[in-house]
């Protein structure tokens, strides 16, 4: 028989950590009360999977993690991750924004060691919750051989997802977790299944270490409507160093946001057109002369994760807008 895998669990809050006051209050809840040790604990089935060691690092709702909360996720993962007896850790997370954290390991990590980030929709306390069975999973995929080298991988409703593609796409849906060219696979009967690879530079093959990471640049994200007041774009250059236009359609820039957008790149700002559909690709000199002003393109990737990927660029090419360009197209 194999030896039983060594699991971290990291413990940050969310609604995997959240408790209703009746079982029927499936939205409606406190978020971020249980610790690591009592979801765990309330699930007896995950001690014959593997060796779990606990660790409560935080406990906030993930809407509120800013650069230093994925500075510090990241950092403690890496420690931990050079551990000789640690085989792969799980980050358990509110899923509002648990696809940035995933794709911001997803990039800066430097294992092969599985590392799978996972939530729930709706508490343990709740009518069937999908508590248990993300984190069971969560832990079936962790000690899974197949998961070495696939860089940081989001699981949920019996799906697995690569922490590039993962969106969250609905408010209070179970499913709700999509990837724009689909899962990577499932679990099942806990036994992650594989049909694809990630297809796109990740962990070991970037140029970035979490070890050597101690500040991110400011970036901002503006979405785009036809009343938006020019500004905005203003202010937004005042105080970041790059900013995500979530654009209508395939990035379009409305006409009065032009000049602005076009001034503060030309006074540094770092631009980058996104599209606010979340879906698609936009194409460069596609709809706007993007080389004449500057601009960057996002290729496919969500503004939220854009913006992830800006920062990250912007640390190893604080200047050169060419290098931030093939960063959108390699990773
Ligand atoms: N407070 C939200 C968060 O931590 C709850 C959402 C969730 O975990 O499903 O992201």
């Amino acid at each position: 028989m194999r030896k039983k895998a060594n699991i971290v669990v990291i413990g940050t809050g969310g609604t995997i950590a959240g408790r209703g006051e009746t079982a029927s209050n499936t939205s409606a809840y406190a978020c971020s009360v249980l610790t690591i040790d009592r979801i765990l604990a309330a699930i007896p089935e995950v001690s014959s999977l593997a060796n779990l060691r606990a660790e409560q690092l935080m406990q906030t709702g993930s809407e509120n993690f800013n650069n230093e909360h994925l500075l510090k996720i990241g950092k403690r993962v890496s420690e931990v991750l050079k551990d000789n007896d640690v085989d792969g850790v799980i980050v358990t997370h509110g899923t509002d924004t648990i696809e940035e954290t995933a794709y911001f390991l997803h990039l800066t990590l430097k294992s092969v060691k599985p590392v799978v980030v996972v939530g729930s929709m709706r508490p343990p306390s709740a009518m069937s919750s999908d508590a248990s069975l993300n984190l069971y999973d969560a832990i079936a995929v962790a000690i899974a051989p197949a998961s070495r080298g696939k860089g940081t991988l989001v699981v949920a409703n019996n799906e697995i997802h690569t922490a590039r593609d993962v969106m969250k796409t609905n408010s209070f849906k179970l499913e709700a977790f999509r990837s724009p060219y689909g899962a990577l696979g499932y679990v099942a009967e806990g036994e992650p299944r594989y049909y694809r690879m990630p297809s796109r530079d990740h962990t070991v093959l970037t140029e970035w270490s979490i070890d050597r990471i101690e500040i991110l640049p400011k970036v901002d994200i503006v979405y785009a409507y036809g009343a938006l007041g020019e500004e905005v774009i203003g202010t937004v250059a005042s105080e970041a160093n790059g900013l995500i236009y979530a654009g209508t359609g395939n990035g379009n820039v409305a006409e009065h946001i032009v000049g602005p957008l076009v001034a503060a790149t030309r006074q540094g700002l770092h631009v980058v057109r996104a599209s606010r559909t979340g879906n698609g690709v936009v194409i460069r000199n596609g709809t706007q002369p993007d080389d004449d002003y500057g601009w960057i393109v996002v290729d496919d990737q969500a503004p939220q994760k854009a913006r992830i990927l800006l920062m990250l660029a912007m640390l190893s090419n604080p200047d050169k807008r060419c290098a931030l360009q093939a960063a959108f197209y390699r990773y």
